[in-house]
């Protein structure tokens, strides 16, 4: 059976080119990039030449690149290391209720820790008001941490306007780029953020590697210690080969943004249109236009997600029902919630997230697989009242 792979939200598979430039550090060049020795300066070169092309994709400094584990982690360094070195000024943090659950969870946290956090809403459309973070902004703010886009709705959130507002403030501003940087253009001097995580798996990269750029001058608190790697900031032996693999997977995504672009948002208003012109009670969730170009989040009335999902594996096309870290629970989403959707309507949804490599075909063949799936779940659900041309015993490959 042909597979097909519609999750990019959740990872991406390695491009080839990526894994070329990583082999030679796991084999002939596999130095430590603390050694003296010419093995070990043959590590360091990669990982400041590294640092430099991540540094230049984004518009920062090569010093204001952290390497570190992953998105998590980044948000993780982000949030504690600026709330613990800063807590004598305040310990008031900013973020949203549409969070990444690193981000959410850190700040929980942090809660515990004696910092007060204010979780502003957003609207129908999952986008935040600036002014609502004006107004939640207190003398003892120091953290506003809001993300660039969401990884479940894929709304891209107004984070320059955010910063500006708190830069007149003194006040930190960390934006989690981890599902925008790749596909959307990511510039830190054009966003105004003071620290922004970044994931390599999301953009063609290997696992278990990410970045935290932060704006020379911030006060942040180191959180692993040890050995003086990464100027002192997260000790540990850097990960080399993860490093080239995420720097080579940053230069390929600048050099493609424009085709990519154009292509995911081609496949991307193509599957909305067929979706909505071939079924019924189907609806877009997230803003129509200041979304991802890869992101596409349906709900039907009257189904369950998980069943869809099933179904469509079945078929051999892989989606998923929220975002990957998510999934596996049976609570509604918190994004979905948040944007005002009732229990029985988030169990409904759908998040398609396109890469680089699907089809116009593979757009066709998800649409004729959720017609056909749709039908046959809502003839069989209770509350749906459709009629439907299955009966509940014609179904055989359910
Ligand atoms: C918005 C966002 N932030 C953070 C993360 C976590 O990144 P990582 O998987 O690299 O830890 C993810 C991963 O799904 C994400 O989508």
């Amino acid at each position: 059976m042909k597979r097909i792979y519609m999750d990019h939200g959740a990872t991406t598979p390695v491009d080839p080119l990526v894994v070329d430039a990583m082999l030679p550090y796991f084999t002939d060049k596999f130095g430590n990039a603390s050694s003296l020795h010419s093995f070990g300066q043959e590590a360091a070169l990669a990982l400041e030449q590294s640092r430099k092309m991540i540094a230049d994709s984004i518009g920062a400094k090569t010093e204001e690149i952290i390497f570190t584990s992953g998105g998590t982690e980044s948000d993780n360094f982000a949030i504690k290391g600026i709330a613990y070195r800063n807590s004598g000024k305040g310990k008031h943090i900013i973020t949203s209720t549409i969070e990444h659950p690193a981000v959410l969870n850190t700040c929980a946290f942090l809660e515990n820790e004696g910092f007060e956090v204010t979780y502003v809403a957003v609207d129908n459309d999952g986008i935040i008001d600036v002014e609502s973070i004006e107004k939640s902004i207190r003398d003892d703010t120091i953290l506003i941490s809001i993300m660039h886009a969401n990884n479940e709705i894929g709304t891209i959130q107004p984070i320059s306007d955010i910063s500006n507002l708190a830069r007149k403030k003194g006040i930190y501003v960390h934006t989690d780029a981890v599902q925008s940087i790749g596909k959307i253009a990511v510039n830190v001097d054009e966003l105004g953020v003071d620290l922004l995580s970044i994931s390599s798996h999301k953009i063609y990269g290997p696992k278990g590697i990410g970045a935290l750029y932060v704006r020379k001058g911030t006060l942040l608190q180191a959180l692993a210690h040890g050995g003086g790697h990464e100027h002192h900031m997260r000790a540990g032996t850097e990960n080399i080969s993860g490093i080239v693999g995420f720097a080579k997977a940053m230069a390929l995504a600048d050099e493609r943004i424009v085709d990519d672009t154009k292509h995911l948002t081609h496949l991307r208003d193509l599957l909305i249109k067929k979706v909505m012109d071939s079924i019924d009670d189907a609806y877009l969730i997230g803003h129509p236009t200041k979304r991802l170009p890869n992101n596409v989040n349906i709900r039907f009335r009257f189904i369950e997600g998980e069943s869809m999902l099933l179904l469509l594996d079945m078929k051999g096309i892989a989606i998923s029902t929220g975002s990957a870290c998510s999934s596996k629970s049976l609570e509604p989403s918190h994004v979905l919630t948040a944007i005002g959707l009732k229990p029985e309507d988030s169990h409904g949804s759908l998040r398609i997230t396109l890469g680089r490599g699907n089809t116009q075909e593979e757009v066709d063949y998800l649409t004729d697989a959720l017609v056909e799936i749709v039908g046959r779940l809502r003839a069989i659900s209770p509350i749906s009242g459709k009629k439907s041309s299955f009966t509940v015993g014609s179904t055989p490959d359910m």
